[in-house]
């Protein structure tokens, strides 16, 4: 198996469930040439046993795009990730950082924090099945695991079961009390554990995770790690995405209409296909964050892009009154 270089990992957008799917996937790459996407969470039952390889659909244009398998089974997962390299993905991530309740009854995400071990098997289960790199997301701990020692142990068993890159969201999960939303945010942010870590096994390709909004604190974390992974702040201000393109490539920033018009063959193509515009648009929201117009933009799209006959022409619409409110 050929690993990519560290510098391959070192700008990436978050896994997220009901996001990060294909169409904001698409719509990131024009933004970021750069950043390796991750997809929304597949559950290795719904590809294996449910046979939903619909899931896998991604366009060319994503790629480096890394899909993100949940489970705690060695040979399920093993099956998922044939599926996924057959499918043209470019990485297999397990996840085992996320706290939701039907998760934690499946017996994977977060709750796997406590069973290295088995997380180390199916990790060795799917670097078999497949040639292409097998990465783990974790937290830096659940519960009471409130030891460095514990994060330690995760990170040695990783290593010896084959993992080169670990992508860190630095902040436990608390498995009892908190909803999903209230375990990215309740539990503090701790990137010394995550820094640490780095220093202690240096060969291991370290991507931080958790409560990054800016391109300042990209550069800053990445003068620890190797790599930073944004979440939340890609999404609701994807243009944060330009930004940190412009000062760790020197891309030059992007005029923001000229992204969404580049999206216009894709959003033609998919409504040909029997796309609702909608499911594309509620990606776009939040383009002009922080810009003259933007609150109108999102309400016209918000209001409108569900309405039968919606097609590209919404967009167009939605980007002049904006102008007016800059001119
Ligand atoms: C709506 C939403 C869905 C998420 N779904 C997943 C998921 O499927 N898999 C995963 O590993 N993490 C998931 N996460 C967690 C993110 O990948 C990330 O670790 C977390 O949001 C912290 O990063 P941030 O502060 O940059 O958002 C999700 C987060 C959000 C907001």
């Amino acid at each position: 198996m050929q690993t990519p270089a560290p510098s391959a990992f070192r700008l990436s957008v978050a896994p997220m469930m009901d996001w990060t799917d294909r169409h904001c996937r698409y719509f990131h790459r024009l933004i970021s040439p750069h950043a390796r996407l991750y997809t929304e969470m597949v559950t290795s039952a719904a590809l294996v046993r449910g046979k939903q390889l619909r899931l896998l659909e991604h366009s060319q244009q994503e790629h480096p795009v890394a899909l993100q398998l949940g489970g705690s089974d060695p040979a399920e997962l093993a099956e998922a990730a044939r599926h996924g390299a057959a499918a043209g993905y470019d990485e297999i991530n397990l996840n085992v950082g996320c706290p939701s309740d039907r998760v934690q009854s499946g017996k994977f995400g977060a709750c796997l924090m406590r069973e290295p071990a088995l997380v180390g098997d199916c990790v060795k289960a799917m670097r078999d099945a497949v040639d292409i790199p097998v990465t783990v997301k974790c937290r830096i701990g659940v519960d009471d695991q409130d030891e460095y020692a514990d994060l330690q142990h995760f990170t040695e068993t990783m290593i010896a079961a084959g993992v080169e890159i670990l992508v860190v969201h630095a902040r436990k999960a608390w498995l009892q009390g908190l909803s999903p939303k209230e375990n990215r945010e309740i539990p503090p942010l701790d990137y010394e554990r995550v820094y640490r870590l780095k220093r202690e096994f240096p060969q291991l390709v370290i991507v931080i995770n958790g409560g990054i909004t800016t391109a300042e604190q990209v550069q800053a974390h990445l003068g620890q790690v190797d790599g930073v992974m944004l979440g939340r702040a890609a999404y609701h201000d994807p243009y944060v995405l330009a930004r940190v393109e412009a000062a760790l490539y020197g891309q030059p920033l992007p005029d923001r209409d000229d992204i969404l018009r580049h999206m216009r063959p894709y959003i033609e193509a998919e409504l040909a296909r029997g796309t609702a515009l909608k499911h594309i648009t509620r990606h776009l929201l939040g383009l002009y964050q922080g810009e003259p117009g933007a609150r109108g933009f999102r309400r016209l799209l918000s209001e409108q892009a569900h309405l039968p006959d919606a097609g590209w022409e919404l967009l167009e619409r939605a980007m002049l009154p904006k102008r007016a409110v800059a001119a």
